[in-house]
C-alpha cells in the first residue's frame, strides 16, 4: 500500500500518558476498543489509561484480564494501576503483583492521597520497582474554600472545581517527597502558574519531577464556561488567562515536558444536568494536535518539533517505553498530519462520548493517517464516524 504524505509531516506516533478508557464498569462512556479508535484518529499509537475504572483498577487478576483484551487493540494501549487499594488513599496496593501483571506505573487519578507517610512509602516502592508515580493533585480540604487565587469567572459563575491553592499545595509537598525518596513523579494535569514555578525550583534542587499540560487547559481560560457550560467542567478547572500563559511559558521554557490530553468522556445525559452536578472532564484525543498547532505552534510559542518532542519523546521517555518508531529498528509507528489543514471540529467523533467543548470552532492541522505497527490503523475519510 502507497500512502501519500505530500506536503504532510511524517512523525513518530504521538505518546498519551494520561487517558480514561473506563473499561471495565463505565463502558457506556467508552471502552477500549472505542478509546483506541479515537486515539488512532488523533494520531496517538501509545496511550496510559488512568485506573479509575469501576472497580478502580488495583488487583492483578484484573489487570491480566484487561490486558489480555487490550493486547489485539490497532493501537497501544497500556496501563497504571491504583496506588491505593479501592483508590481510598488509606492503604497501599500490592504494587509488586500490579507490576508483574503489566503495570507501567502507578496512579489515583480522581483523588489524591492525603496521608504523607503512605505517599512517601509509595514512592519508594515506585523507585525500588523502577515506575513512575502519576499524581492528579488536588487538596479536597480546600475545594470549597473562599476560592484564594481562583479568577473571577470562576467565583461569579460559581463553577464547581478546586482553587489553585488546593493544587499548589499538594504537588509541592510531593515534590518535596519525589526529593527526597529519588522517586520519579509525574504531576498530572498542571493548571497554575504557580505550580509551574514550584516545578521549576523543585527541578532546580534535583528531584525527578515531570509535568503534564492538557490542550484544554494551554488553549482556553475560564470565560469558556459562559460560553460552554458543562462542556468546560474539568478537572483541574480551567484558569485564568494568566495561568494559560504561565502554563505556556513552562511549555516554552522546557518546565513542563508533556502534553497530556487527560481524555474523559461522559455520556450526553451526564453533561445535561447543571454546572453543579455533571460530571467534570473532557474528551481530548481527537482534537490535541490540532489544539497544539493551532494555539502553540501557529503562535509562535513552540517549533512544530518542541510541540511533537512534548507529544512523542518526552512522555515516552516518563515511563521508558521504547515504542516503535522511538527505537532504531521497531515497526512504524507514525502519524502523517498536514499541519497548514484547517477544519471545524464537528460535534461526532470515534469516541463514544462527544462532551468535547472545541466543537464548533476552526483548527489548524489534521491528521491523514496513523500506521501502528507497521499496519495502517486510521485513513482521514475512509473510517467513518
Ligand atoms: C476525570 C475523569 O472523568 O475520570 N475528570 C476530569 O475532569 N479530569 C477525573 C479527575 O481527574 O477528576
Ligand atoms: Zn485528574
Ligand atoms: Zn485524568
Amino acid at each position: 500500500e502507497v500512502i501519500d504524505a505530500e506536503g504532510c509531516t511524517v512523525a513518530p506516533g504521538l505518546v498519551d500518558t494520561h487517558v480514561h478508557f473506563r473499561d471495565p464498569g463505565l463502558t457506556y462512556k467508552e471502552d477500549v476498543a472505542t478509546g483506541a479508535a479515537s486515539a488512532a484518529a488523533g494520531g496517538y499509537t501509545t496511550v496510559i489509561c488512568m485506573a479509575n475504572t469501576k472497580p478502580p483498577l488495583d488487583d492483578a487478576e484484573a489487570l491480566k484480564d484487561l490486558r489480555r483484551r487490550e493486547s489485539d487493540l490497532p493501537i497501544h494501549v497500556l496501563n497504571t494501576a491504583c496506588v491505593t487499594r479501592g483508590m481510598k488513599g488509606q492503604e497501599l496496593t500490592d504494587m509488586d503483583a500490579l507490576k508483574a501483571a503489566g503495570a507501567i506505573g502507578f496512579t489515583d487519578d480522581g483523588l489524591p492521597i492525603k496521608d504523607v507517610k503512605l505517599m512517601m512509602r509509595a514512592m519508594e516502592r515506585a523507585r525500588e520497582l523502577g515506575v513512575p508515580i502519576s499524581l492528579h493533585e488536588e487538596d479536597p480540604d480546600l475545594i470549597g474554600s473562599p476560592g484564594i487565587n481562583q479568577g473571577r469567572i470562576s467565583k461569579e459563575v460559581g463553577v464547581p472545581g478546586a482553587p489553585a491553592v488546593a493544587e499548589e499545595t499538594l504537588m509541592a509537598r510531593d515534590c518535596l517527597l519525589a526529593l527526597h525518596t529519588g522517586a520519579r513523579v509525574n504531576i498530572q494535569h498542571l493548571s497554575s502558574g504557580v505550580s509551574v514555578e514550584v516545578l521549576r525550583l523543585m527541578k532546580r534542587l534535583g528531584a525527578d519531577v515531570w509535568a503534564e499540560v492538557t490542550p484544554q487547559h494551554f488553549s482556553l481560560n475560564e470565560e469558556i464556561v459562559l460560553e460552554k457550560g458543562t462542556l468546560a467542567k474539568v478537572n483541574p478547572p480551567i484558569r485564568t488567562e494568566e495561568d494559560r500563559y504561565q502554563l505556556i511559558r513552562g511549555l516554552k521554557e522546557g518546565v513542563i515536558d508533556i502534553i497530556a490530553t487527560d481524555h474523559a468522556p461522559h455520556a450526553s445525559e451526564e453533561k445535561a444536568q447543571d454546572l453543579l452536578h455533571a460530571p467534570s472532564g473532557m474528551i481530548g484525543l481527537e482534537t490535541a494536535l490540532a489544539l497544539g498547532i493551532t494555539n502553540l505552534v501557529r503562535k509562535g510559542h513552540l517549533t512544530l518539533l518542541e510541540l511533537l518532542e512534548k507529544m512523542t519523546a518526552r512522555p515516552a521517555e516518563l515511563y521508558g517505553l521504547s515504542c516503535g518508531s522511538l527505537r532504531e529498528g521497531g515497526d512504524a509507528d507514525l502519524v502523517v498530519f498536514d499541519e497548514r489543514e484547517s477544519w471545524t471540529v464537528g460535534s461526532r467523533f470515534f469516541s463514544k462520548s462527544s462532551n468535547s467543548p472545541f466543537t464548533g470552532m476552526t483548527l489548524y492541522g489534521r491528521v491523514k493517517h496513523t500506521l501502528c505497527g507497521g499496519r495502517v490503523v486510521y485513513t482521514d475519510g475512509k473510517d467513518v464516524r
